[in-house]
Order: structure tokens, then sequence, then C-alpha cells
């Protein structure tokens, strides 16, 4: 069980979460913001959790090709989702070892709070370093426009299969196209649904305390207390499901809720192969190179905007 004091972040979360409260379905973004950043931040701190965000060498083979001579770098670089910034840092690392270091870096989240912690991996590279908080579910946002030089391409990420969290996949493509400009690139990385998806090795990673803890904090946040929680996990078709079936009545943020009850708190949508690619092109971007790892679990993508 946590330790952690549960919070949300703003008045603003707590009453939008109400509302998803109310229909029993919860979006993940809630996991990684007050409380949640701390519990999430145990967790990407945490060996399992590597496996599931994926690994470096195929986001440098999309960004660079085999070769190492294709131009996916930019001096002005927008993070979408940094999470706790180690993976961030990792990449900084690479790109700083081929002298291709950007001197000006946006950090985008929907938690103030995660963006707080981001800061100090992140301190040690000579940048300028700017963080805003955007909810990339609600739309696009001016926030690179604002941030950005003029007549410089921007190389935007969202890493560590970010896009699998939200509940439109696409529109959040959408609002990232929306956001950039023609000539902008952007590296996505994805987790891989193989063909003969073996359940439990998928399940494997998220079978454990600090991913519970995680997945349920803002429920906890709510006021439902961890003991009242039974944490369910399954692979349905392409998604990672999660939810928190309630053990006794209680009464959260003014909602009656029975025993027995099922709460949706968690959601990975993996993708297969060839559709991911589809799915970035539908949302406006043409896609200019493609890796995978050698287990075909992991992907990134490059593509420009036209
Ligand atoms: C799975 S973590 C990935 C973290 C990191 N990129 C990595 O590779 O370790 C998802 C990140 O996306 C952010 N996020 C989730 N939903 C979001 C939303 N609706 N709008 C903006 N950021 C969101 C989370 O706060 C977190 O930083």
């Amino acid at each position: 069980m946590s330790d952690v004091r549960s919070y949300f972040e703003s008045e603003h979360h707590r009453e939008e979460f109400r509302k998803h409260l109310a229909r029993r379905t919860v979006p993940v973004k809630f996991a990684f913001a007050g409380s949640g950043a701390l519990t999430y931040e145990a967790l990407a701190n945490s060996d399992g959790y590597q496996e599931v965000v994926g690994e470096l060498d195929f986001e440098l083979d999309a960004l660079f090709g085999q070769t190492g001579l294709g131009q996916g770098s930019a001096d002005q670089v927008c993070e979408v989702g940094p999470g706790n910034g180690l993976h961030t840092a990792a990449l900084l690392a690479a790109l700083t070892a081929r002298g291709l270091a950007p001197s000006r870096y946006l950090c985008l989240d929907f938690s103030q709070d995660l963006l707080t912690i981001v800061n100090r991996p992140l301190a040690k590279f000579p940048m300028e370093f700017r963080s805003d908080v955007w909810d990339f579910e609600s739309g696009a946002t001016g926030s690179i426009a604002r941030w950005r030089r003029k007549d410089e391409p921007v190389l935007g990420l969202m890493l560590g299969h970010t896009i699998g969290n939200p509940v439109d996949p696409l529109s959040v493509l959408r609002n990232m196209r929306d956001s950039l400009n023609p000539g902008d690139l952007i590296l996505i990385s994805v987790a891989l649904l193989p063909e003969r998806a073996d359940e439990a090795r998928i399940l494997s990673p998220y079978r454990n305390e600090t991913f519970t803890n995680a997945a349920i904090e803002p429920l906890r946040a709510a006021g439902i207390p961890s003991e009242l929680i039974r944490f369910d996990l399954c692979l349905r078709d392409v998604d990672v499901i999660g939810d928190a079936i309630i053990t006794g009545n209680v009464t959260a943020m003014g909602i009656d809720i029975a025993a027995g009850e099922r709460i949706r708190c968690f959601k990975s949508r993996r993708f297969r192969g060839a559709e991911f690619g589809r799915l970035v092109e539908a949302a406006g971007w043409t896609v200019t190179r493609q890796a995978q790892d050698g287990t075909a679990e992991h992907g990134a993508i490059l593509a420009s905007a036209a």
C-alpha cells in the first residue's frame, strides 16, 4: 500500500475527475498529476517500467536511420509528456554525443507537479529550458508557437508510449499536428503488439504493487480507501486494461459507489505493426522513417508536418 498523502493538483482537476468518476471511467492522465506524480515517479524508477516504456536505440534509428546520416535533429525541441525526465535525459545524452544537442527545450505536460520533477534530470544539459501545462486531449496548444524561434523547425517528441494512454490517440496526434508548423518533425515511440501476443508476458511488467499504487492513486485522492480497491488487469484485444473493483459500499466526491462496481482507471493501447504508421498519417503527418526493436514490441516513427 502507498504511504503517499493523496491529493489532486488543482480544483480544476478535481472537478473534471469527479465527472469521469460518475461515469466509472477515469482518464489515465490523472495518474500522473498531484499525488499521482509521486506514485508515478516511484513507478518510473522501477525496472519493470523501463521494459514498458522501451529503449533508446530504435528511437535514434528512427531519427537518423541505420546509416546515422538521416536528418532527425533540430536546435529547438518540444517534448510532450516527459514523465520524470529520465528517458529525456538519456536521449539528450545521445544527441550530445553526436554533437546534435538542442539549445532550446520545451516540455509540455498535463501535470505541473511532474514538470517540476522533470527540471532535475534536465538541469545538467546546457540549454534554455521552459515548461508549460497542456492537456493534449483538449485541443491544440498555442504554447509552442509562442515559444519557438520563428522560421526554424521544431522537433516534437512523444516518447515512452505516451500515445497509448489517451482515450483517443488519433485526436491527440491531430492536436500535435495543429500545434506545430509545416516543416516540423515529430518522433513518437510506441509499444507494439506482436502477432502472437503472450498475454502473461505483456501483463507481467504491470503486475506489481508499485504499478497498482500508481494506477489507483487518483481514486485514493477522490477518497476511496485502498483497502476497498482490488485492482484487476487484463489484455483485451489491443488494450491493457486496469479496473478498480470496489469491495465495499463507499461515497467518494459525493458519488455513491456500491460494492462490486468497477471503475476503469487504466488503459494502455498497443498498436499492431503498420497500423500505427497509418494512424499517424491519418492525423495529417507524413511518415519519414520507422524503426522497431529486435523483439518487435517497441517501435518509433519519425514524421513531418506537411
Ligand atoms: C507513460 S508516461 C511517459 C513518460 C516519458 N515520456 C517516458 O518515456 O518515460 C506519459 C506522460 O504523458 C503525460 N500525459 C498523460 N496524459 C496527458 C494529457 N492528456 N496531456 C498532456 N500530458 C499527458 C503524463 O503526465 C506523462 O508525463
